[in-house]
């Protein structure tokens, strides 16, 4: 089998190159490839170009602007409210031609609710809050995109990123509660470096149309998650309270979570990517973000 080095393109782009982007970014580098970054801001600019990338400062929602790159990776968010995504959708229409081959972080938000069932990859997308439904927005139109002009796509259905400086600490301080055990939903993680890792996979070996779920594969509760970071951070243990009672204290996008229950299965990541994450559970990966 070939390596993923030898899969890879020379140049890469990648639009938004926050946490994930750079992490993608050091990898693609100590293979030796250029890398072009977009980022909206100019310190987050002048910070990449310190590190010695390439950079362009677009705001996206203004004049994407055109390129051509034989591998894209799009990180950057949808906009914060509506349930579309015209960030990626004017980006698009401002390409010349279809991108050769782009990566997608997409969420598994796009499935909505489903009583804490194990899932794959073909289950019905049925969004139940607006962030899944301007995520699966972005997916129609990178499918509607290859389907009229073609280009090769690859969705990630990435769930909830934890990893250095990504932990609740904030959350926990404050002493807000989480659901108790016995109703928590069952949540999905991904350590960020092995998401990283896996979307150089998604590049490398991703099929044309295709999702993957990038997830660790041992889902646990909210209420786990949260309890464990709160050990790790040496704070209190977050007060457990009724699925009802959660619904007064929490914020209406904290509460979203809370609605929605399912576990993700993960051999198409292993199978098809050949990607096996390096942080198999919260109890290898935690202790890896301090
Ligand atoms: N948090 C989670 O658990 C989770 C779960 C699933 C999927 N995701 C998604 O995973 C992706 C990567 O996450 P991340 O942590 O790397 O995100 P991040 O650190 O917030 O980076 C987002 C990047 O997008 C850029 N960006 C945003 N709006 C832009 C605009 N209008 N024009 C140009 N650039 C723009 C930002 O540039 P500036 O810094 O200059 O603004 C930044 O470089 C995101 O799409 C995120 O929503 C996250």
């Amino acid at each position: 089998m070939e390596t993923l080095e030898e899969r890879l393109p020379m140049q890469a782009l990648i639009v938004g190159c926050g946490d994930i982007g750079q992490r993608v970014a050091t990898r693609l580098r100590a293979m030796g490839r250029e890398v072009t970054a977009i980022v909206r801001s100019l310190p987050a600019a002048e910070a990449l170009r310190a590190q010695g990338l390439q950079v362009q400062q677009a705001d996206l929602d203004q004049a994407p602007p055109a390129v051509r790159a034989p591998l894209v990776f799009w990180f950057a968010p949808p906009p914060l409210q509506g349930d579309t995504d015209p960030r990626l959708r004017r980006w698009l229409a401002a390409q010349p031609a279809a991108p050769a081959r782009l990566v997608y972080i997409s969420t598994s938000g796009v499935y909505g609710d489903c009583g804490g069932r194990w899932i794959d990859e073909d289950e019905p997308l049925r969004p139940l809050s607006a962030r899944g439904r301007r995520r699966l927005d972005a997916e129609t139109a990178l499918r509607e995109d290859a389907a009229r002009r073609g280009g090769h796509h690859v969705i990630l259905r990435v769930p909830g990123i934890y990893g250095p400086g990504r932990l609740p600490r904030e959350r926990l301080q404050q002493g807000l509660p989480v659901v108790r055990e016995a109703e928590s939903p069952w949540t999905n993680r991904i350590h960020a470096e092995d998401l990283a890792a896996a979307a150089l996979h998604a590049a490398a070996w991703g099929r044309p149309g295709a999702a993957y779920h990038v997830a660790d594969g041992h889902p646990t509760t909210m209420c786990d998650y949260f309890s464990r970071c709160a050990q790790l951070l040496g704070l209190p243990p977050p007060p457990q309270v009724s699925l009802e009672e959660a619904k007064q204290r929490l914020t209406p996008a904290m509460w979203s979570f809370m609605e929605e229950s399912k576990r993700l299965r993960t051999e198409r990541l292993r199978q098809e990517l050949h990607y096996t994450p390096r942080y198999p559970d919260l109890e290898r990966g935690l202790p890896a973000c301090l």
